[in-house]
């Protein structure tokens, strides 16, 4: 029984010897060299190559590399096994950590700042309390629960919508399609943390900015399919939204002609608000291979019906 990685970010070397910290005898295979196939059971895997799985007759269960699943599920020939999303700490604070910062470039105006010393501009201005400044997350799941906690201990007014009520301290929490446009309209910086699924494609569109107030900013870092990108350029252009920070893009690497690159109120990352750090996260990994070969409960499972 074995185990096959494959990343086209995440080095297997890496991988390989964080995880053999707690499983010494992990029988540890990499893409280019899998060995027998038959052996192989087990997947630990970001954006593998489409089909490349059902190369694995006795494939049982795959271990994501990311939080979300969208590009495993993707493939039209993914083997019907079991599929952990990728739920660790090193992730989590990662892109909690990237929400934080980009909240807080927004809030302060920090674009104008670095605008304003391109131009050797000394002109002050200030930022109103982070009381005052009121943050809407959408999607409020592992990640966005720990976002919403870190900017509530900065001190900004935190909202949350999500398709299920949650109660976290401090947190105002909406749910499902009905309650969405009053989230909207008391949301100033709108954070986008939700999975890919056929409910959530095309969300951030011209619809919803319209109902935020306007001069609301955005920070997605759910998934590119998720914003029609017309509509943003359009709500900048227009002032509906003042600014916005992109880390993920329905075409990926962004191509270099695009027009997000130069807009001078987008922020481009290259999807890397977050990646599990392999020190932190091969433990939790570790457990569930544990989990798995003694034929015990999978935590955080792809759940089919409800697509993430
Ligand atoms: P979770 O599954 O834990 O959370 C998803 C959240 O979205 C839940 O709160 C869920 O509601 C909510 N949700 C899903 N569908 C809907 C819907 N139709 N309407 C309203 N709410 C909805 O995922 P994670 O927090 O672990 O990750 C979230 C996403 O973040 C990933 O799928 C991925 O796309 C993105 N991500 C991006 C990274 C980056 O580097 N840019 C890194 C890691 C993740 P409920 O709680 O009620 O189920
Ligand atoms: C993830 C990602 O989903 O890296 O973990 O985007």
């Amino acid at each position: 029984m074995a185990l096959i990685f494959y990343s086209p970010i995440n080095p297997a070397d890496v991988w390989e010897a964080a995880l053999k910290k707690h499983l010494p005898d992990l029988d540890f295979r990499r893409w280019e060299a899998p060995g027998d196939p038959a052996e192989i059971d087990m997947a630990l895997c970001w954006k593998p190559p489409p089909g490349g799985l059902a190369t694995f007759p006795n494939l049982a269960v795959i271990f994501s590399l990311a939080a979300g699943i969208d590009s495993l599920t993707a493939d039209p020939d993914l083997p019907d096994v079991p599929i952990v999303r990728m739920v660790e700490p090193s992730l989590t604070a990662g892109v909690a950590e990237y929400v934080l910062l980009h909240v807080l470039r927004h809030h302060k105006d920090q674009r104008r700042f670095e605008a304003q010393q391109q131009a050797r501009l000394w002109q002050e201005h200030f930022a109103p309390p982070a009381a005052t400044r009121r943050v809407g997350i959408m999607g409020l799941g592992a990640i966005g629960a720990e976002a919403a906690r870190m900017l509530v201990a900065v001190g900004f007014a935190v909202a949350g919508w999500s398709r299920t009520q949650k109660r976290i301290d401090g947190v105002e929490s909406f749910h499902g399609a009905d309650q969405l446009d009053a989230f909207l309209a008391g949301t100033d910086i709108l954070v986008c943390l939700l999975p890919k699924t056929r409910a959530t494609d095309g969300i951030l569109n011209a619809a919803l900015f319209e109902n935020l107030p306007r001069g609301a900013s955005l920070i997605n870092a759910g998934r590119g399919d998720q914003l029609v990108e017309d509509d943003l350029l359009a709500a900048l252009d227009s002032g509906r939204l003042s600014g916005a920070t992109l880390d993920v893009f329905g075409t990926e690497p962004l191509p270099e002609d695009h027009p997000f690159w130069r807009h001078p109120k987008i922020t481009v990352t290259p999807h890397s608000a977050g990646d599990p750090f392999p020190d932190v996260a091969a433990k939790i990994v570790a457990e569930n291979i544990g989990r798995f070969q003694r034929g015990e409960p999978l935590p955080h499972l792809y759940d089919p019906r409800a697509g993430y």
